[in-house]
This record gives C-alpha cells, structure tokens and sequence, in this order.
C-alpha cells in the first residue's frame, strides 16, 4: 500500500472510531458527550460502550476509586477488562485507561480492591500500600472446550494509585479444583477480630468463605446459602461486612445478588443479617422470621439495581458503609434503547442497619455529597390533597423529599412524570394494598424488550408510621426512591422519546396531606 494511501486508510479509520464516541441528533448535528438522548446526569456512566457491574471499589489517599466490568469495543457484553475512574466527592468522576485487560488465563470478571496496609502480600513499594484487586478469571478457550472449570480467582497490584496494575505471576490463586462451574466475583475485607483477610465469593447457588494471611496463600473455611434465602437464579457478586445497629450492636451483613429470581423479576440483591466468627456465617434467628422460606429479603426492590457491593477503607472518621450497583437489569441490559454507551451506576448511597419489627433490615439512602448537586430548593405549602397539583420550578433533573400525613385507607398516590407527547412515568402508594409501585408502561421506550414493561413493578411498605416519607431522585433516564428514611427502595429505568418536563402529585383516589414538600433543581455531574 503507498504511503498516502496507507495515511488515508488510518484517518478513516480514526474517524470511524472516533464515531463510536459521538451520537448525532435528529438533524445530524453531533451531539456533545454526555448530552445525548437518555445520558444520565446524576449518574456515572462510561464515555462509550458496555458497563456492567462496579468492581473494586476502594478509598486511598483521598480518591474513591471505581473500576468497572467494560468491554471497550462494544455496546454489548463481550471480552470483560475493568473500567477505571476516580471520585473525590461521589459524585464528580475523572475517566481513566482501562486498568485491567484479558490476558491468557481469561477475561476479567468482577472482583474487589483492598488497600494492604501493612504490606501483608509484599507488594508494596517504598514504604507505600499496594492496592491489591481481587477478580475472577473467566477462560473462554476451557468454557467452549466444554471443561467445567474456567473460573478461578487471580490477584493484581498497583503501586501508583491504581493508575497502573501489575498481574501477580502466581495466578490463578484460587484454582476451580471441585469444577464448580459458576464461581465468580471475589469480595475481601481485613478481618480486624480474627486479624486476618476474608474472602466471600459466590459459588452457583451459595457464597464460599476463604480466609488469607497474605492476599496470596488462601484457605476454604465454609460456605453458606444453600438452604437460604431466594433460589431463583444463580449467586453472583456477594459482599460479606460488619455493621452496627443505632444500639451499638455489631452483626454481620451478607449481600448477594441473584439473576434470575428478584421479586419484580430478573436482576436483584437479596441480603441476610446474622453473625461472623472469622469462619463461618450464620444468619440471625430472628432475621427473616416471618419471610416465607425461599423469599429472601431484598436490599431494592426496583429493577434496576444489580451487583452492587460497598467500598473498601473507607477512613475510619466517615464512620459509614457506601453501596453502589449496577443500574439495570440482565433481563434487558444489552437493549436499552442508548447506543453511544450502555448502563450506568446507581447514585452511591450508605447502608445502615436497624433492629425493626420484622427482625435486622437494611436501609439505604442517598450518600449526604448529593448535597453538592442543588445549590437552592422551593419548599412546597403543606396543603390538604384532594386532587393532582403541578409541582412547581420542577423539571429535569431534581430531587424530591415529600412527607404525607392523614392518609386515607384507601389513597393511591405519588409522583408523574410527563412530557408533551403523552408519555408518563408513575412512582407511588397505594395504600389499601400497603405497597409502593412503579408503572413504565407508558413511560417512552419498551418493546426493545418484552421484560421491561410488562407489570407493575411493586415494593412492601417495610414502616408502619402513619406519616409516609419519599425522597425520589430523578434523572433522564431514572429514578431512584428512597421511602421511609431509606426502608423501601426502588430504583427503576425509562426511556422517554422526549425528556419529561411536567413533575406532578398525583392523587388517584382517596385524600391525604402533603404536610412538607422541598423540590431541589439538580446540577449535572458532567462538565457541560
Ligand atoms: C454479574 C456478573 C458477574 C460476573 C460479571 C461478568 O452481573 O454476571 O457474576 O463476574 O457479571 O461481566
């Protein structure tokens, strides 16, 4: 090929590349990154392509750190390396390279991060931690010959930062001796009591328990989950951690994530409260008591929210545990209606843990940095509702934070969504049923997929306070409700032809007071 030629045949393809990044608009002007139809605003999503779940998500010296299942070529699932990106606040993420790509032993499942502060692997450098990431291995080459054992667990550090990840040279450190075919997704945390590493990972349908000196030289010490907890799919991505009750009381918190076998369908996180002694983990009596066997509780109840774990070291004064998922759903995910880049992260939130009358439950909530997002609010006149009243200076983006009070048996209310086409998204309670409940139906978008619409999507009123809270979070594609301090939660997809301008109250039946309403405008966390 001459050499003008061959410079020609590089610029095109440069172009064509480049091409992959940029949308064009209706009139075929391209459209500026992150304002595309659809992009979340609140929310993090990768540049370009395929992300599915949050991976080693870690805090050191000052950065939390998100890495991410990627693939790069593509707005479908394919080959898995980590994403990278940076956060000083939650909310503000800095983009870069890619930190983990396939290698020969396969390609990069999810996995964790740890900071080893006191260089129990030796891979420090310098009197620096290492961050050390845990991750699976997935071998394609052994799946397709048909062997059962193409998951193993493999280890990489980093002494820059994370900006650059070197594969330790003794993997897999976790071989799949028993041949379990599913056996994925690594979670470790230091063990201060036992003063030691703990490993949980997801074997088909229980967690297995490992335990390490060194982040190198494993032990198996049990497994949990075969006769609890929902069944209905396969384990994937479970997070094993210690919280403390309002009372001090220290239990221990297993998440684990099932495809299918959710409530509303597909994706979703189940969670068991109960007691860790360094090697085993029992869930408490009194925990699910009166949770039909097989059920499972659940940490969301939307659609939308998969494979979150929370982050690692984060400083001792934050005094808190901050949860991240994936925000959508494997019944739909590879055909939401976006082509410039496919799914994005929920908002951060922190978990707490309560003693309520159904036994431990955990709770999530928004984290406080969603403050930096509204620099003013409109607070709304507490009022009698008899029938829909428009929110005011509410469009776009916006957060919500609704209190009622004197609700009638039978009330059926909440919060619409409109544009001027006639489409409409619906969040709301009804109360004669005792649920919250999410109607997409109507919402844009959704015969991409038979699963995304095809009922309403319900969740259990968890508190029995008469006064009613909803604090929702809303986004161009998204919204996220935290009801009652953070009991029930929901955070469901839509996909509007055009974006919703119109916020309204609605009341379909029944009366009830609106005894506080602040609507807060929301910033995009993307640079305009
Ligand atoms: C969960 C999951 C994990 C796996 C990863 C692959 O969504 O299936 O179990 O490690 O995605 O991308």
């Amino acid at each position: 090929m001459s050499k003008p030629l061959r410079f020609l045949c590089v610029v095109l393809l440069l172009l064509t590349g480049m091409n992959a990044f940029a949308q064009r608009s209706a009139n075929g002007k391209k459209m500026k990154p992150y304002r595309e139809p659809h992009r979340p605003q609140l929310h993090f999503s990768p540049k370009a392509n395929w992300m599915n779940d949050p991976n080693g998500m870690v805090f050191f010296e000052d950065e939390y750190h998100l890495f991410y299942q990627y693939y790069p070529d593509s707005n479908v699932w394919g080959p898995m390396h980590w994403g990278h990106a940076v956060s000083k606040d939650l909310m503000h993420w800095q983009h870069l390279p890619i930190a983990l790509y396939p290698d020969s032993l396969g390609y990069i499942f999810s996995g964790s991060a740890v900071v080893d502060w006191k260089n129990s692997s030796g891979f420090g450098k310098n009197g620096k931690p290492p961050l050390v990431a845990m991750f699976t291995y997935h071998n394609m080459a052994h799946e397709k010959a048909g062997r059962k054992d193409f998951q193993y667990q493999g280890i990489a550090y980093s002494n820059d930062n994370g900006r650059s990840w070197t594969k330790y040279s003794g993997n897999p450190v976790i071989p799949n001796k028993d041949k379990i075919q599913d056996f994925r997704d690594p979670k470790v945390i230091w063990d201060e009591a036992s003063r030691q590493w703990v490993m949980v990972f997801a074997a088909f349908d229980h967690v297995k328990i490992w335990t390490s000196p060194d982040l190198k030289n494993w032990i198996h010490r049990s497994d949990f989950g075969k006769e609890s907890g929902a069944h209905g799919g396969i384990w994937e991505c479970p997070d094993l951690l210690p919280m403390k009750t309002e009372d001090g009381t220290e239990k221990w918190v297993l998440l684990v994530s099932i495809n299918p076998g959710a409530p509303n369908g597909g994706s979703g996180t189940q969670y068991f409260v109960g007691d860790f002694d360094g090697v085993s983990f029992r869930p408490d009596p009194a925990f699910a008591a009166d949770t039909p066997k097989g059920r499972g509780v659940w940490l969301d109840y939307g659609r939308d929210n998969y494979a979150g774990v929370t982050w690692s070291d984060l400083p001792a004064a934050q005094n808190r545990r901050v949860f991240m998922g994936w925000m959508s759903n494997w019944d739909y995910a590879q055909v939401v209606p976006t082509t410039v880049w496919r799914s994005a992260m929920t908002l951060p939130r922190t978990l707490s843990l309560h003693k309520t009358t159904k036994g431990y439950r955990v709770f999530s909530n928004p984290v406080e940095e969603t403050r930096l997002l509204s620099k003013t609010f409109k607070r709304l006149k507490p009022q009698t509702i008899v029938k829909s009243i428009a929110l005011p200076q509410a469009k776009g983006l916006m957060q919500l934070d609704l209190t009622f009070s004197d609700i009638s048996i039978d009330a059926d209310f909440g919060i619409a969504l409109s544009n001027e086409k006639g489409e409409r998204y619906v969040i709301g309670f009804d109360a004669a049923k005792g649920h919250y409940y999410s109607d997409r139906s109507k919402a844009g978008a959704h015969d991409f997929s038979e699963k995304f619409a095809q009922k309403i999507h319900i969740a259990p009123r968890l508190s029995q306070e008469g006064v009613l809270k909803m604090q929702l979070f809303i986004d161009a594609a998204a919204v996220e409700m935290f009801a009652d301090g953070g009991s029930t939660v929901m955070t469901e997809l839509f996909f509007p032809s055009s974006p919703f301008t119109k916020v309204e109250l609605f009341l379909n039946k029944g009366v009830l007071k609106l005894s506080d309403g602040v609507v807060w405008p929301l910033e995009s966390i993307w640079k305009k």
